[in-house]
């Protein structure tokens, strides 16, 4: 359905872009935009909205992006992808919502930064791409929804906070969960002293490797012949993995796709959403869950500024060069401040998915459509009664509303960029910890780990030529 254009600006607000950039010279709104047809009606107004460009055209992107087209104080006015097919979806599905010609294509994203009637951007791109990306992003004045895990490594998560708040630009986190009601519920309980003094915290992921595209099935017919039946057992220098390896499909450009990451050759079953599951583009299921349910747990224990002090983590890994290489089960112990331990898990069946937290007076559980809690009384309603709210949490209407609106506030919103880079830092931690095989002792202020080079190393990662983080 065509948006209409809305006069709901509020006075005085004005696109802090534009005059952060104007700055010290005439300030100028375009009334029209580049590439933008005169002759089509009711055309959203750039003056009067957000202009957004988004980033990425996958799994996420477009979910994203549908919910920015359905707000009419923002308009998407640009495209980004790295595979043309992709990129020519994403501009026509803007370009059919607003029933215009508007939203212009970008192959590059840093050309699209360039662009200086743009506003904001919502990067959904795979995370090996995540501390580049938003960094370019936040030197370029712009506003950023970003998605979870913050970045690839603890060192860019770092870097992106600095960019993001010497630049003084907004930044909303992809961890929603925030911004439902029974997750805020869940974690009021918590921070209103209702099941007591929190002593343990559960924290529930998948485990394994998800087929998301369901690309395997295919390639997996070809290896059982060999008596393959995983691709965490594709090694190179194998047969197996000669008939894994293919050229680039056309419209991908495969080079940079690989990005800062090490060049390996393509193979279909670990670029799209499959990327995940090997550490040179991803972090498996925990680092890919990590930022949604320790995120919760963070909210509840007040975690949102602070961290663990030690984490021992264990896992069962592929081989280190096989096609899936990310661990396949694992159980994270995690000691915090105040002798709070939390277990971060996946694969063991003691450890419900989603967020659990143990007091010393009772307990309460929630996960995507699901909560429960000790006392009956509390499971009742979206929200505590109010007179147990004392301690209110951050309500948003929406998460793609609440950045928009915090665009205009200059407010926090409600998963700040801190926010996300302290809900992931267990995940990385974790994964440092079970890759060199010993307890790891962190400092949460200096964030640092104590006297153990080899695992400060894993702290960050070498980037190809001539990639670099700014
Ligand atoms: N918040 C959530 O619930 C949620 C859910 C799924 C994914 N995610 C996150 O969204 C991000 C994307 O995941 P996905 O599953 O959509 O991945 P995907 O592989 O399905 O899509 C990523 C898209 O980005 C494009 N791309 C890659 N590098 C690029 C670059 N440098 N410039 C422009 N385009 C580039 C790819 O071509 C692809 O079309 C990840 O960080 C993931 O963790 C969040």
């Amino acid at each position: 359905m065509q948006k209409q254009p809305s006069t709901a600006r509020p006075l005085g607000w004005l696109n802090r872009r534009h005059f952060l950039k104007a700055a010290g010279a005439a300030l100028v709104l375009p009334a029209i935009l580049p590439g933008c047809t005169m002759s089509a009606p009711r055309r959203p107004r750039a003056a009067n909205r957000i202009t957004l460009g988004v980033i990425g055209w996958g799994m996420q992107g477009p979910g994203n992006t549908r919910n920015f087209l359905n707000e009419a104080d923002c308009q998407v006015i640009a495209a980004c992808d790295l595979d043309a097919n992709r990129l020519a979806k994403a501009v026509s599905t803007v370009n059919e919502h607003y029933n215009n010609r508007d939203c212009k294509a970008y192959h590059d994203f840093r050309e699209m930064f360039e662009r200086e009637d743009l506003d904001a951007v919502m990067i959904a791109v795979p995370d090996h791409w995540h501390g580049i990306v938003a960094t370019e992003a936040a030197r370029h004045k712009l506003d950023i929804y970003g998605e979870k895990p913050l970045a690839k490594t603890i060192a860019e998560q770092q870097a992106i906070v600095r960019a993001v708040e010497k630049n003084n630009v907004i930044w909303q986190t992809g961890s929603w969960q925030r911004s439902q009601a029974l997750f805020r519920k869940a974690a009021e309980i918590v921070r209103n002293g209702l099941i007591g003094e929190v002593t343990h915290v559960e924290v529930g992921l998948p485990a394994g490797h998800h087929d998301f595209p369901s690309t395997t099935p295919e390639l997996l017919a070809k290896l059982k012949p060999l008596g393959i039946t995983s691709l965490a057992d594709v090694v190179p220098g194998t047969e197996a993995w000669n008939l894994a390896v293919s050229e680039p499909p056309t419209g991908l450009d495969y080079n940079f796709w690989i990005g800062p990451s090490k060049m390996e050759p393509y193979i279909a079953q670990r670029v799209y959403q499959n990327w995940r599951w090997n550490f040179n583009t991803g972090g498996g299921q925990l680092l890919d869950w990590v930022g949604h349910h320790c995120d919760i747990a963070h909210w509840g224990m007040d975690c949102d500024r602070s961290g663990p002090d030690e984490v021992e983590g264990h896992g069962d890994f592929p081989p280190a060069n096989a096609v899936w290489n990310t661990a396949t089960k694992y159980r994270i112990e995690l000691k915090y401040p105040h002798d709070i331990i939390m277990t971060i898990a996946g694969g063991y069946p003691d450890i419900r998915s989603g967020t659990k937290w143990i007091g010393t007076d009772g307990w309460v559980w929630v996960d995507r459509g699901g909560f429960d809690c000790s006392n009956p009384e509390l499971k009742k309603g979206k929200s505590l009664p109010e007179a147990l709210r004392k301690v209110k949490l951050y309500e948003s209407p929406g998460h793609q509303r609440n950045f928009l609106d915090c665009v205009k506030s200059r407010k926090p919103t409600i998963t700040p960029v801190e926010t996300a880079h302290h809900s992931t830092i267990p995940g990385h931690l974790g994964l440092i910890s079970m890759l060199v095989g010993r307890k790891l002792h962190w400092d949460a202020k200096s964030e640092k780990i104590h006297n153990d080079s080899e695992a400060s190393q894993l702290l960050t990662r070498p980037y190809r030529a001539p990639w670099h983080l700014a």
